[in-house]
């Protein structure tokens, strides 16, 4: 049996005693399998440097044990206590413009403080010492969502730890000036003592240090991480996480996934937005790729409402149901949450909880219910028809790496694109023609895929170069705008945008940037960036880009649409070159999402890849495919019709012609057929 775990963070040093009783007998009728504890245990288990107090947390330990719940442990180093600052006020973070962040709130700490991280080492080798052996335990969670809230800190510590991290990097000071680009406006450093972190200056930083001091901070948190696991390591053969945060900029989690033994994600869609589905399906499916597949676990997300949004939405009836189901089917083996029993204090308290304010007669906890119910029933599901551990397949990846997505969106560029926004494009082009879709690095292992979408690659080492026009020699490549115009120093790449050998193998190149106009910008007045007229067959007929526009030079490929107005006319906007066994693809905009989706569909088809046919009509279905079930669920606000037979795994029921509620879910067990293809996908 292949546990899909349920519960969340659990704390219980915000209740009195007598509350975890109930807690746990709450647990039981929910179907609770998985804990996570002492996240904000940092003030209660050291009351005062050197002095600890664990008998609480033995007691919920082996409470939590009496009643059949595993524990998710956290090293509860996310927020130190008040007297860390009171007696090293050099622990304190730091802004950028030279705000000191006070204690208070959480995660006052500077990532670069030997005290911060001594103080830390004190604390989790006697935690691990202590429980590395509790029969509760499961897993270790190491401090908590790192960099959420102090992912740069600008003080005097980290000045001289960002020096050590330039001088190991670049050895000597006339290297990093020559990186660093320091012959523009009289930058020129004589040594690394005159070196700063890039804090607030009169007018543009130098690229490079930005880029640099991105890349400096993650490994500051990486290397705090790398402390606290090196120790569980030393004592505990448990696996370990920390929690993630989906598309978070600050933190490099592909530097990160290597060192986790499962991934693990904090996930919370707004559920106001109707863009928020295809928004987290993307988010679950980079979980997954994070772990290069394997199974992940949903570390947090939220039973309802937030309450750190300027207006928060209650999930609808069935939505924290239907989302939660959207994980499993992206690979998650947890559906766990923050929080289990909603605070009644603190500034958390109108974040919802598995046990709201209002207690168990409620329509929320009824919901708790019966998806601990239906996820315990699913976890007893083996073979081809077990939904925990199993995978899911692609043969299509978009590249994703944290320096193009840094540097892209540094001041001072073209125009202003957001790098996450562009993937979430071609995204979400791809899977609402129902393909499933990994994320890769550029420089990683592109065999398994027969179609890779390389969107925005902007600061590309030469290793990503010549992987990706690689694989355009046996596989279907597609190269969008803004891609390698920079070396990984920022360097611009001369004598002709794209450089070789993308050049050679997508057979154009970028004479000069012509993005929307500033000037229309201003005279729209409403902020709306024109939309560039297309017009090309990928597009089927007349379409619009927007965001970004190239003067494409073509060298050796056909062209497959065109800019049709101004002075862009004429120019060309897709073009494609057919390669020894693939092709390479070239999109110099952002073709809107319609346009987007017909070229998508084309490329598809030039890749070889055979779209699904329907499951359902109506409504606003997710289809996902997750080993042997179908899993399908509806978005949208009207019933959706099943269109396939099988068996749907949570009802036994027939789903052929069942309809389908919003935001209703059905797993389709898949009767396997002669050709090895399963029926429900016909
Ligand atoms: C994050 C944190 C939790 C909590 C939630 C609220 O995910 O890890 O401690 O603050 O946000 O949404």
């Amino acid at each position: 049996m292949m546990t899909i775990w349920y519960g969340g963070d659990y704390n219980p040093e915000q209740w009195p005693r007598e509350v975890w009783d109930e807690d746990v007998q709450l647990m039981d009728r929910a179907g609770v399998s998985l804990a996570t504890v002492g996240v904000f245990s940092w003030a209660r288990l050291e009351p005062r440097q050197g002095e600890y107090d664990f008998g609480w947390l033995d007691d919920v330990l082996d409470l939590l044990h009496a009643n059949g719940v595993r524990v998710d442990l956290a090293t509860a180093t996310a927020s130190p206590p008040p007297w860390l600052a009171a007696r090293y006020p050099e622990t304190l973070p730091v802004t950028e413009v030279g705000v000191t962040l006070s204690v208070g709130s959480r995660q006052q700490y500077c990532p670069s403080s030997p005290v911060y991280r001594e103080r830390v080492r004190e604390l989790v080798v006697r935690i691990v010492d202590r429980y590395a052996d509790h029969p509760a335990l499961e897993l270790w969670h190491v401090n908590n969502e790192y960099g959420c809230h102090v992912s740069h800190c600008y003080c005097d510590v980290s000045a001289a730890a960002f020096r050590e991290w330039l001088r190991a990097k670049y050895g000597r000071i006339d290297k990093l000036n020559r990186v660093w680009g320091t012959a523009f406006w009289s930058q020129g450093y004589g040594s690394f003592k005159e070196v700063m972190p890039p804090r607030a200056t009169p007018t543009f930083r130098n690229p490079t240090q930005l880029l640099d001091f991105d890349r400096f901070s993650s490994d500051e948190l990486l290397a705090c991480y790398r402390a606290e696991v090196g120790i569980i390591r030393g004592r505990s053969s448990l696996p370990v996480t920390t929690n993630f945060m989906g598309f978070f900029k600050p933190v490099d989690y592909w530097a990160w996934a290597a060192e986790v033994d499962i991934v693990s994600d904090d996930t919370y869609p707004d559920p106001a937005d109707p863009d928020s589905p295809a928004y987290a399906a993307m988010v679950r499916d980079l979980m997954r790729s994070l772990g290069g597949g394997a199974p992940w676990l949903l570390m947090e997300q939220s039973p309802s409402a937030v309450n750190w949004r300027r207006q928060n939405a209650a999930k609808a009836p069935g939505q924290m149901r239907a989302w939660s189901y959207q994980a499993v089917a992206r690979g998650a083996d947890a559906i766990l949450f923050f929080q289990w029993r909603q605070s009644a204090i603190g500034s958390e308290k109108f974040h919802s909880g598995l046990v709201p304010h209002s207690g168990t007669d409620t329509r929320l906890w009824r919901e708790v219910e019966q998806l601990g119910q239906e996820l315990a029933a699913l976890s007893g599901r083996f073979g081809d028809e077990a939904i925990g551990g199993s995978r899911v397949s692609s043969t299509v990846a978009i590249t994703l790496d944290w320096d193009s997505w840094w540097a892209i969106e540094q001041p001072a560029s073209p125009t202003d694109v957001s790098y996450v926004q562009t993937l979430f494009a071609w995204h979400r082009a791809l899977t609402s023609l129902g393909l499933a879709v990994d994320f890769v690095r550029s420089d990683g292992d592109l065999s398994g895929y027969r179609l890779v979408i390389a969107p925005a690659h902007f600061a590309a080492t030469d290793a990503q170069v010549q992987n990706l026009a690689s694989f355009a020699e046996t596989g279907t490549l597609v190269v969008g705008f803004g891609t390698a115009i920079t070396d990984e120093n920022l360097h611009v790449r001369l004598g002709g945008y794209l450089g070789e050998p993308l050049r050679r193998a997508l057979g154009v190149w970028i004479e000069e940037f012509a993005p929307p106009a500033a000037a229309d910008l201003q005279r729209f007045g409403s902020g709306k960036v024109p939309a560039l007229p297309l017009d090309g067959e990928v597009f089927g007929g007349p379409a619009a880009g927007h965001v970004w526009a190239e003067y494409l030079r073509v060298e050796d490929a056909e062209t497959l649409a065109t800019f049709t107005d101004g002075a862009l006319g004429g120019w060309p906007a897709v073009t494609r070159r057919q390669t020894g066994g693939g092709a390479g693809w070239y999109v110099a905009t952002l073709p809107e999402p319609v346009a987007l989706r017909r070229l998508v569909e084309q490329v598809a088809l030039d890749a070889g890849i055979e779209l699904p046919s329907a499951v359902a009509s109506g409504g606003q279905v997710e289809v996902v495919r997750r080993g042997g079930s179908l899993f399908v669920i509806n978005h949208g606000a009207d019933d959706a019709e099943l269109l396939v037979d099988g068996t749907d795994a949570l009802t036994g029921t027939s789903t052929l012609g069942m309809r389908l509620a919003p935001q209703g879910v059905v797993i389709i067990v898949p009767v396997h057929v002669g050709d090895g293809r399963d029926r429900a996908a016909l």
